[in-house]
């Protein structure tokens, strides 16, 4: 096919998501052909730095010979098989690798496809687990304001950004929502780790009010990722878990963005040496190859869904391609890359770095805040540094920055008006120097 035909047959066929259709319809496609390491090429041959790994999923680099040859291995042998009654070597193999790198609480693995139907399930898992266990008044979660869990009606129950969630308010379940930890925008007026989390009061005060209604609370770790990388103290997270340990709470912990190294530790709730009873993990399971995703629970919870079979207390739950074996496959040699290469300690001083060319963006008077954490970096733009007044979603500031970043050879996809970087961890210590200097080109571009 033709370069015109296919975007012309794209745009007639394709309808793309968290896309203004009718904008797409104006606009010069980015079709790729191709991606190599942190590299991704368009059918025209043209270039690009991969910044935010393909949606936060991919960690090791695009069409990594070692993933590839695990999948297509495994493909000689089987492609699909449900895992209803069934099992196979893959899924089991995974599942034991997932387990000896969790906190001893944390014992089974319950696979799915995706991240949003890993917080389903953990969400519904904690429901049933209350119902199961003599806690029946226990049917309400809490989320957090700026949350975000997935697109799913459950996931989108328990999220907390206007723009994405508010319309579907009347389809949704009713949760008590938190404040959000948005250390730059602190409620308590506080400096980012010189004060006590004073804005975990909210969650505290909700469950003085309400624990013995509530089943569980979910919190993306270390950072809210979707509402603009917005990073927050370990110590939230320790926190946190001593509350739920007293007003008895399930604590829900999605690390689908955040996991497999993204902050620089293997999960985020290591900063935070606590044991959560539930992980939702997704994206880099598959160091982004294919769907798949898991729900880990406690030996707890598990066994409160255990007994005779006509007691009914069986999870019926189960997706079509739950614990798919090629996805398996190479979610296992994900995780013996990991060990072998010591991904995380290499990741180390380009960490460092990361951080350090970040402050480049220090020179402009309209980034309002830099963040950093792990193998993530975020600048917020704002109207007045002062009064740190927002650009509002209309003046797409974010789109701007990524046609200019585009022109400049790196995908940039801003968050409204949070420019952020969060490339696979194959990045070479320069690319990431070159990475940031196209962002500062880039803002500078459009908006000066
Ligand atoms: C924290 C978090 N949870 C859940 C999801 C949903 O994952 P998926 O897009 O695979 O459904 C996302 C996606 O960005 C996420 O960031």
């Amino acid at each position: 096919m033709e370069t015109n035909d296919i975007v012309a047959k794209d745009k007639k066929y394709v309808w793309h998501p968290f896309t203004q259709m009718k904008d797409y319809e104006t606009d010069s496609p980015l079709i790729i052909d191709r991606g190599e390491g942190i590299y991704i090429w368009d059918i025209q041959g043209n270039k690009y730095i991969d910044a935010i790994s393909s949606w936060w999923v991919n960690t090791l680099g695009h069409s990594r010979p070692r993933l590839n040859e695990a999948l297509k291995q495994q493909l000689e042998k089987i492609e699909h098989v449900l895992l209803a009654g069934f099992s196979h070597v893959p899924a089991i193999e995974l599942a034991e690798k997932l387990i000896k790198l969790m906190p001893d609480n944390l014992t089974r693995v319950f696979y799915s496809d995706n991240g949003s139907t890993a917080v389903e399930v953990a969400l519904k898992m904690a429901y049933q687990y209350c119902q199961q266990s003599g806690k029946i008044k226990k049917t309400k979660f809490v989320a957090l304001k700026n949350s975000y869990h997935g697109d799913t009606i459950g996931a989108v129950s328990v999220g907390g950004i206007d723009v994405y969630h508010k319309i579907y308010k009347p389809m949704l379940f009713d949760i008590h929502q938190a404040e959000s930890p948005y250390c730059y925008r602190c409620l308590f007026e506080k400096e980012k780790n010189a004060c006590n989390i004073e804005c975990l009061s909210s969650v505290e005060e909700i469950f003085k009010k309400y624990s013995d209604e509530i089943a569980g609370i979910i919190v993306e770790p270390l950072a809210q990722a979707a509402a603009g990388m917005i990073i927050y103290p370990a110590e939230y997270l320790k926190k946190l878990r001593k509350l739920c340990d007293e007003y008895d709470v399930l604590l829900i912990d999605d690390e689908v963005a955040m996991g497999f190294g993204r902050t620089g530790k293997m999960f985020a709730f290591e900063h935070a040496g606590i044991a959560p009873d539930l992980v939702c993990l997704a994206k880099g399971l598959t160091a982004g190859y294919l769907p798949m995703a898991v729900t880990i629970a406690s030996e707890k919870i598990y066994q409160a869904f255990y007994d005779d079979y006509d007691k009914l207390k069986t999870f019926f739950h189960g997706h079509s391609f739950t614990g798919n074996p090629l996805a398996a496959s190479v979610a296992v040699e994900n995780l013996k890359i990991f060990e072998d290469e010591k991904i995380i300690e290499s990741i180390q001083p380009k960490i460092k770095v990361l951080g350090e060319n970040l402050q480049k963006f220090k020179e402009f008077d309209c980034v309002g805040d830099i963040r950093h954490i792990g193998m993530i970096g975020a600048v917020e733009i704002v109207k007045n540094k002062t009064t740190k007044e927002q650009y509002e979603f209309k003046d797409r500031i974010g789109s701007k920055i990524y046609r200019e970043a585009l022109n400049n050879g790196a995908v940039l996809r801003p968050l409204g008006s949070v420019v952020y970087f969060m490339p696979p961890y194959v990045i070479t210590e320069e690319e990431i120097e070159h990475m940031i200097d196209i962002g500062v080109k880039s803002l500078k571009n459009a908006l000066y």
